[in-house]
């Protein structure tokens, strides 16, 4: 068994990743001596309020948005819940039930997140187009132009994928939405500290992210929304998040979010390139001493998410992979996180048009901070024995 330096080699960084160490040093204190209420009027709950308007400001400064422009929410599923459903909704409520029903376009590739909520609201009368990626898991514009109605009241195109790591073409997609006067949200969580999230720049009216991809904690995400748009803000209670959101506040969380993104931002491009050094040492590695073996998502850098690498592995199914690449002490993934479990190929592999044989053979590596040359060269030679076992005990289909 390859020597793994530490405990184990973690290379799912698309699903999670740790929460950075000086992050966790600012959140902490907002656990134990200052847990006023933000609502509170006394001094420790403004002593909150102070922190809520704090990590408000380092997420405005990322985006380039005004800080109420921000709805601090539990993470990028319920950004995307509210992205979909508040937008739809406003749609209808302001046409009162004049027909026809208000539209929406999203993509095959979108995380269920976004899939998922989409599918409830054509359920409740709401009608959808999806547009398909190309072979590398990327949308074409045009595509998405021909799917826009009059009644298109939305769409919504994931910055980059969780999967595939393709990168879309999202200012062209915003500029088309634009000019014809109808919303574009985008699901960005893949995208945060590995490209500029400008919401001026990329042209986008809603921004979903998530902390705990970004080295922030778990469990808290924000929403950004242009301010004008027409949103039905549907979680009522306490007239927080500027009566967008009811409920208190989860002050920790959102002071780690600030924190984590503020430091994402500042070290992008240092954290780019690690991750990219370290993605095609891994690429190369297996490239050189396993055969029949191709790399799903583009080939392209400059489309492609710095720290992912997903590939199909001829004849190996990717599920016997992970159980002996863990054994090995490597953590790394078939897919989305969440789709973990399920025995159906992923959605997002079989919109690019790949066989049922190459989904179910998909492994997905991506690589972040902790990770070093050594764990790379360590996982290269895992693989390599990993792939030679599975093939000797079912050697017939290479
Ligand atoms: C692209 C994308 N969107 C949304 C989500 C959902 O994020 P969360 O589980 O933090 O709500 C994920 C998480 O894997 C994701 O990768």
């Amino acid at each position: 068994m390859p020597a793994a330096t530490g405990d184990f080699i973690y290379l799912d960084h698309a699903a999670t990743t740790p929460v950075d160490p000086d992050v966790l040093a600012v959140m902490l204190p907002y656990f134990t001596d200052r847990f006023g209420n933000p609502s509170s009027f006394y001094h420790q709950g403004q002593e909150s309020r102070a922190a809520l308007d704090h990590a408000r400001s380092q997420a405005a400064r990322v985006l380039e948005c005004n800080p109420g422009e921000i709805v601090f929410t539990s993470g990028a599923t319920e950004s995307d819940n509210l992205a979909l459903r508040g937008v739809a909704w406003g749609a209808r409520l302001a046409r009162r039930g004049i027909s026809p029903r208000p539209h929406i376009v999203t993509t095959e590739i979108e995380h269920h997140a976004v899939l998922h909520t989409a599918f409830a609201l054509e359920r409740q009368g709401f009608s959808l187009s999806f547009v398909q990626a190309d072979r590398q898991g990327i949308v074409d514009p045009g595509a998405v132009a021909a799917a826009l109605r009059p009644e298109t009241c939305l769409v919504s195109v994931m910055y980059a994928n969780n999967e595939s790591g393709a990168i879309q073409p999202l200012r062209d997609i915003a500029a088309i939405a634009r000019e014809r006067g109808i919303l574009f949200h985008t699901d960005a969580v893949q995208a945060a500290g590995m490209a500029t999230l400008h919401v001026d720049d990329l042209g986008v009216d809603l921004l979903s992210l998530s902390a705990h991809k970004f080295y922030g904690p778990k469990g808290v995400g924000l929403l950004y929304v242009r301010q004008g748009t027409v949103v039905d803000f549907h979680q009522q209670g306490g007239g927080q998040e500027q009566g967008r959101r009811g409920g208190t506040e989860n002050v920790p969380g959102i002071v780690g979010l600030g924190a984590a993104l503020d430091r994402a931002d500042d070290q992008m491009f240092d954290y780019r390139r690690h991750c990219a050094t370290l993605r095609d040492r891994l690429w190369s590695g297996i490239l050189k001493s396993v055969p029949h073996v191709t790399v799903n998502g583009p080939l392209v850098p400059e489309l492609r998410l710095p720290n992912n690498l997903n590939l199909s592995i001829s004849g190996v199914e990717g599920e016997t992979m992970l159980l002996s690449l863990d054994m090995h002490g490597v953590a790394a993934s078939t897919g989305s996180a969440c789709t973990t479990g399920s025995t159906e190929p992923s959605h997002v592999l079989r919109a690019m048009g790949l066989s049922d044989d190459a989904c179910r053979s998909a492994l997905r590596f991506t690589v972040g901070r902790g990770n070093t040359e050594a764990q790379i060269d360590a996982t290269i030679d895992a693989i390599v024995e990993s792939v030679a076992r599975a093939r000797s005990l079912a050697p017939t289909t290479v």
